[in-house]
């Protein structure tokens, strides 16, 4: 029998023990952690009573039949997390979906549409180069050949690392159902200070930030550092630095935008070597357009300045484009209805984050219910949300699926 804390804390407390390190949680898609998480997921979800099924991608399916046959309404999130990750990113919205299902259970409601929860893999990129994995192969992006050439840092490819001992569950179904989602919702943490700031409870969702990502690439003159005068110097690193505060200044002339350089590796990366080549990346966000467009120009701009400047080479390569996406309107409405019953008040809010509903929001009318995080906190150990907060979270998202099912089922 399922002896499973009767809450959802202590169901995430339980699953934040899957790659747990000093420094945070690191579950990295098809790492032991990332597997015993899934199997979690799917104990938990056979427990309720419910049909799971994979894809080859790595997404887990929980499915609660509805009256009909129609496509189902889906809700989840994923299981991965960044490697000094916190226990409610992506976790939150992936078990509060099968703790809304199971409310539904309690008071015996039963939908038109089937309702399936689902743990998308892969969703931050920590191991393989692409952000929204899972959801992105899911809604026809991604080809599913192309995300299986992907190499993790090791040269370890997707497929053979999904074809492993700790990618695909053992004794869990290859998933059938190929039809888009009738609905798509996901409850995630904002990640952000705004629900905090303004003393409010729930976020609904209006828009999530498009982003663009790039490697660069510099390459210098190295040498010694004791003999090399500067006049003569090519360094790959004081170019780089250069490079990344001039983007780092046209980002905060922006009004909407932001702009990171979090992954930065330096070779010979010796204290008494002139740096040869530094590799970093690029992460600009922007829920406008025109503002990503100008960070993009941006990147290319300060890349050949500086190889003017310094007499280096400088290499951009684009690895990502997603962009803005708008939450669907009518989806948007039902999920304010769904907190008016519930009497709390909600935020009309943008998301900087990115989520695998950009995705799926490319194939069915997708929404996001955000819930308060701590300071704002998120992709750190220290990253909270009240269990009140957290079990609030469910009770919207049980509504939502009551409302979307009931408008869903009006329409066909
Ligand atoms: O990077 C993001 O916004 C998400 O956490 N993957
Ligand atoms: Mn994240
Ligand atoms: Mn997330």
């Amino acid at each position: 029998m399922r002896q499973a804390p009767a809450s959802i804390a202590g169901d995430l407390a339980l699953l934040s023990g899957f790659g747990a390190t000093q420094d945070g949680i690191d579950r990295r898609l098809f790492g032991t952690a990332d597997y015993a998480a899934r199997s979690q997921f799917v104990a938990w979800a056979r427990a309720d009573g419910r049909y799971v099924t994979q894809d080859r991608a790595g997404n887990v399916f929980a499915m609660r039949a509805g009256r009909n046959a129609a496509s189902p309404i889906l809700t989840g999130s994923h299981l991965d997390t960044v490697p000094t990750g916190g226990p409610y990113d992506g976790a939150y919205g992936a078990v509060a979906a099968l703790w809304a299902l199971r409310a539904l259970d309690a008071d015996g409601i039963e939908t038109e549409c089937p309702l399936e929860a689902v743990a998308w893999a892969g969703e931050e990129g920590s191991r393989f180069p692409l952000g929204c994995l899972g959801s992105s192969v899911f809604a026809g992006l991604n080809d599913l050949a192309a995300v299986e050439a992907l190499r993790d840092d090791d040269g370890l490819t997707f497929a053979a690392a999904r074809d492993g001992e700790t990618g695909l569950l053992r004794d869990v179904p290859l998933r059938v159902e190929t039809r888009a989602p009738s609905a798509y919702v996901e409850l995630h943490i904002e990640q952000g200070p705004v629900l905090e700031r303004r003393g409010v409870r729930l976020g609904n969702v209006t828009a999530i930030a498009g982003q663009r990502r790039f490697v660069v690439e510099v390459t210098g003159e190295s040498g010694h550092a004791g003999t090399v005068p500067m006049s003569l110097r090519h360094d790959a690193l004081g170019a780089t630095a250069e490079i990344i505060l001039a983007l780092e200044a046209e980002a905060r002339s922006c009004s909407e935008a932001v702009l990171t350089v979090g992954r930065l590796v330096v070779e010979p990366n010796q204290t008494n070597v002139i740096p040869a080549r530094v590799t970093f990346r690029v992460d600009a966000r922007s829920i406008d357009e025109a503002q990503l467009s100008r960070l993009a120009e941006a990147v290319v701009a300060q890349a050949e300045l500086a190889g003017a400047r310094r007499g280096i080479r400088a290499r951009v390569e684009a690895i990502e484009r997603r962009a803005a996406v708008a939450m669907d309107g009518r989806l948007r409405a039902a999920l304010a209805v769904s907190f008016g019953t519930l009497g709390v008040a909600a935020l009309d809010l943008p998301s900087g984050a990115g989520h695998d509903a950009m995705c799926v929001a490319t194939i069915s009318p997708a929404a996001m219910i955000f819930v308060p995080s701590a300071g704002g906190r998120s992709h750190v150990a220290s990253e909270y949300t009240s269990p009140e907060d957290l079990d609030l979270g469910v009770a919207a998202l049980a509504r939502a699926l009551i409302e979307i099912d009931r408008r869903t089922a009006k329409e066909h």
